[in-house]
């Protein structure tokens, strides 16, 4: 996508960084995983274009799952940070080593769930890589292994974030003011 959208503020990370960080961040992963038969596991929908490139840069041989997440709380009328599996996992990770692919971990509460949720399937192992993370909103610690950026508190676009399902297709990370879109 080149036309840049309304809304747009700045651009955080180009196309070109969030390309060479991800580089970065896969070697990362491949030099710790290697010899081991490593799952990635992507949360739908955000996760889905960080997951792909890290997959494609990371140099061992890898499996891929999906689920996806609901959330019932804050806006959709309960309390804050209530989410629940939409769509579960296609194969069982019993004695795999597991890791959780993220588009953002902001508050915690999604990436706590989902950790305790697979935890209990008796993975060998389980770890967290996130594209973005939000440390300054966290409510929940949550232990990230992996993450490609830092992220002040800012809403943003891009490299599979949406505002109301649009610009996940942007190549780059803005920051988006969504009363302006
Ligand atoms: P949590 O607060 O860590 O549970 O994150 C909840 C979800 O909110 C994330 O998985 C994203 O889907 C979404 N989210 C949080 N911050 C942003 C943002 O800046 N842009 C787009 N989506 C976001
Ligand atoms: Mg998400």
């Amino acid at each position: 996508m080149t036309t840049t959208p309304p809304g747009i503020e700045r651009v955080l990370f180009t196309e070109e960084q969030v390309s060479a960080r991800i580089e970065e961040v896969a070697a990362e992963i491949t030099a710790k995983f290697r010899g081991r038969d490593l799952k990635l596991i992507g949360v739908l929908k955000g996760s889905v274009f960080f997951l792909t490139a890290l997959a494609r840069a990371i140099e061992i041989p890898v499996k891929i799952d999906f689920l996806a997440i609901s959330s019932f709380g804050g806006n959709s009328g309960g309390p804050p940070g209530m989410v629940r599996i939409a769509k579960d996992l296609d194969e069982p990770i019993q004695d795999e080593d597991v890791l959780l692919v993220e588009d953002i971990v902001d508050t915690g509460f999604t990436t706590r769930y989902l950790l305790q949720t697979l935890a209990g399937r008796a993975p060998r192992s389980i770890a967290i890589c996130t594209l973005l993370d939000r440390t300054v909103r966290r409510i929940v610690q949550v232990p990230v292994d992996f993450r490609c950026f830092e992220l002040p508190d800012r809403f943003v676009v891009g490299c599979g974030l949406d505002h109301k399902q649009l610009y996940r297709n942007l190549g780059y990370i803005a920051v988006m003011d969504p009363e302006k879109s």
